[in-house]
């Protein structure tokens, strides 16, 4: 049999036993089970079954019962714990090293670590809440606990960096297939890596990689949904939505996250079989952002309006900028441009030469 690497301890990772208390409580739903089986099957004192008890009820986990007569769930709670991933994920390349925590800064600072580390490909890093949560261009990703998927994949793929924007590109394509499945909404893809509904920000994507100029040592992709969030800090409430407000009602974050494991794979194993000519062509079917759309294209302090005409084979946007040539962009903040179109009498489209508002990723 082959020898696995042993999972590292990550400080704040979930203890195993927390998850295995759940397991069982979740298996004898309903059914009260005395603090002293709980006690002895996973291995603590009845004192740390109260204490973690406790901790999962802060959770939004809902537990019931005392000490003295023991605890059962009213209802079988949406918590991504290793044990539940693992049982739904038997033979992925994603089910087999879960690193769970009920709380961190980034799960995309802990992959990081874990990349440099040496952890195999295949390895997630799931959190419940994140306190730190890293956006695009060092905006901070909200993170409230136990309503959205937080979630950082760590892949070592044999591709050049240059190839590496398009595994963001495909994550999304993976995002947008699981909810539809799900949820039967139909998610707009806003070049490079946001999921959008009807203007609003439902999730979004972070590619970091460690490279040498001509090999990938690892990349790490960050997901960031919003699932079940029923409303937004203010400074977000106009920018951001949830599955849940869009599709009025809850949204299992397990099943989302496995359905969203499952795309993945498939999508990334095509993609290094077949090289990235089928993300480009699905993105562009599915993004209303990759052609004819008029947009501001900003990056630092400099900003332009045109027209996108396509994706470039690496997976930049091409904007026929106003009075110019095609430009191919390969960062900035792409923003539609509603502002700027005035008819003439003949009905033609020309351009006012005015900044626009736009709107900051979330
Ligand atoms: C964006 O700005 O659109 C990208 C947001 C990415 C957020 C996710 S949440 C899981 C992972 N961990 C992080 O700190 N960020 C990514």
């Amino acid at each position: 049999m082959a020898k696995h690497k042993p999972q590292p301890t990550l400080p704040g990772v979930t203890d195993r036993r927390i998850a295995a208390l759940l397991t069982l409580l979740a298996e004898n739903a309903t059914i009260v089970v005395s603090g002293a089986r709980i006690a002895r099957e996973i291995g603590v004192s009845r004192s740390t079954v109260w204490r973690w008890v406790t901790r999962l009820r802060e959770l939004g986990v809902r537990v019931k019962g005392e000490q003295h007569t023991g605890y059962f769930l009213e209802k079988v709670p949406d918590i991504l714990t290793p044990d539940m991933l693992r049982q739904r994920l038997k033979g992925s390349l994603f089910g087999k090293r879960v690193h769970h925590f009920f709380k961190v800064d980034s799960t995309n600072r802990v992959a990081l670590e874990l990349g440099h580390a040496g952890e195999p490909e295949g390895a997630v890093v799931l959190a419940e809440e994140q306190t730190a949560g890293r956006g695009r261009a060092g905006h901070a990703w909200h993170s409230e606990r136990a309503t959205g998927i937080y979630a950082t994949l760590l892949l070592r793929p044999h591709l050049a960096p240059v190839q590496a924007p398009l595994l963001t590109m495909m994550a999304g394509l993976s995002a947008h297939a699981a909810i539809r499945a799900q949820t039967g909404l139909h998610l707009d893809l806003k070049w490079p890596n946001d999921l959008m509904f009807r203007g609003k920000k439902i999730g979004g994507i972070l590619t970091e990689m460690h490279a040498e100029p001509a090999q990938i040592r690892f990349v790490i992709v960050g997901i960031g949904l919003n699932v079940n969030q029923e409303k937004f800090p203010p400074e977000l409430s106009g920018i951001a939505s949830s599955l849940r407000v869009e599709s009025g009602k809850p949204q299992s974050r397990l099943e989302l996250l496995v359905r969203l494991l499952r795309e993945f794979e498939t999508d990334y194993n095509r993609f290094l079989a077949e090289g990235g000519a089928s993300v480009i062509s699905r993105f562009c079917g599915l993004s209303s952002y990759a052609q004819g759309l008029r947009v501001c294209v900003t990056n630092g302090k400099d900003s332009f309006t045109g027209v996108t005409t396509g994706l470039s084979p690496e997976g930049s946007l091409l904007v026929q900028r106003d009075g110019g040539p095609i430009v191919t962009v390969i960062a900035g903040d792409v923003t539609e441009d509603r502002s700027a179109i005035v008819v003439d009498s003949r009905s033609m489209n020309r351009t006012k030469d005015t900044m626009k508002s736009r709107e900051e990723p979330v």
